[in-house]
C-alpha cells in the first residue's frame, strides 16, 4: 500500500528570528512511518522540524509551516491509499509576519493571529481523499467525547486519542496510552512504547 504520514511540530513565523510552535517531537510519527515501511508498504513522510533520523526506506517531504504541510499533502494525499496525521500542526499563525526581527519598543507586544487550514479536516474534501484516514487527538480532557466528536466532523475511519496533559505519554515521551476511536467502537491501547502502537496501527493495514 502507498501511505502518507505527517509528524513532528509546525513552526509558524512571527519574524526572521522567531516563531510560534509545539512540543512535539516527531516520535510517533516517525515510529508509524519505521512500522509501515518495515511492513513492506511504501512511505511518504511529510514532517515539521524534529531532530530524529528518517526511516530507512522511506520519502521525505521536510516542512516548516501549516501551509507548507497542507501543500504538501495535498499534493500527494489523492494518491495514497492510507493517511496517518500524527504531527502538531498549529491552529493559529501569525497575520502578518514581519519582515524586520520585531524591536523591542513598548511595555507589551500583540500578535494577531489567525487560523491556520485544517489538514485532516480537508482531507476528503477539497483533497479528495478516499482512502483509510486516520487522525490523531491531543485532548486534555473528555477523551473519547472530543476524538468521536473529530472522528465524525473529519470523515476518519479511526482517531487514535492520546491525553497530552500527562508527562508520561503524548508530546515527547518514548510511550504512548491511546483511546482507538473507530466509527463503532472504542479500543484502549495501553501504555507502551510508542513503537508498539506504531505496529499495532499499521498492523490494522494488512498487506
Ligand atoms: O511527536 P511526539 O512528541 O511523538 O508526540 C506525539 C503527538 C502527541 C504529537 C501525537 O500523538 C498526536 O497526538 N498528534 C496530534 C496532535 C494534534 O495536533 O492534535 P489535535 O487534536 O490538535 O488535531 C487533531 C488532528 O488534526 C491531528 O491528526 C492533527 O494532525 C490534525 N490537524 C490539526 C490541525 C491542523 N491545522 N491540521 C491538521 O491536520
Amino acid at each position: 500500500m502507498k501511505i502518507l504520514i505527517t509528524a513532528g511540530p509546525t513552526r509558524e513565523p512571527i519574524d526572521p528570528v522567531r516563531y510560534l510552535t509545539n512540543r512535539s517531537s516527531g516520535k510517533m510519527g516517525y515510529e508509524i512511518a519505521h512500522a509501515a515501511a518495515h511492513a513492506g508498504h511504501r512511505v511518504l513522510l511529510v514532517s515539521g522540524p524534529t531532530s530524529l533520523d528518517v526511516p530507512d526506506g522511506v520519502d521525505f517531504i521536510p516542512v516548516e509551516s501549516a501551509e507548507e504541510m497542507y501543500q504538501a499533502v495535498a499534493n500527494y494525499l489523492p494518491k495514497m491509499d492510507a493517511a496517518f496525521f500524527a504531527a502538531a500542526v498549529a491552529d493559529y499563525t501569525p497575520a502578518e509576519p514581519s519582515v524586520q526581527k520585531i524591536k523591542k519598543t513598548g511595555a507589551n507586544l500583540t500578535l494577531d493571529l489567525v487560523r491556520t487550514k485544517d489538514i485532516l479536516g480537508s482531507a476528503r474534501s477539497p483533497i479528495g481523499f478516499t482512502g483509510f484516514l486516520v487522525g490523531f487527538a491531543a485532548e486534555t480532557e473528555n477523551l473519547e467525547a472530543n476524538a468521536r466528536l473529530k472522528l465524525e466532523k473529519k470523515s476518519c475511519d479511526l482517531i487514535v486519542a492520546n491525553d497530552v496533559s500527562r508527562a508520561d505519554i503524548g508530546f515527547d515521551s518514548h510511550e504512548n496510552e491511546a483511546l482507538l476511536v473507530f466509527p463503532d467502537r472504542t479500543e484502549p491501547f495501553p501504555k507502551a512504547p510508542k513503537h508498539d502502537l506504531a505496529m499495532h496501527l499499521v498492523s490494522m493495514l494488512g498487506e
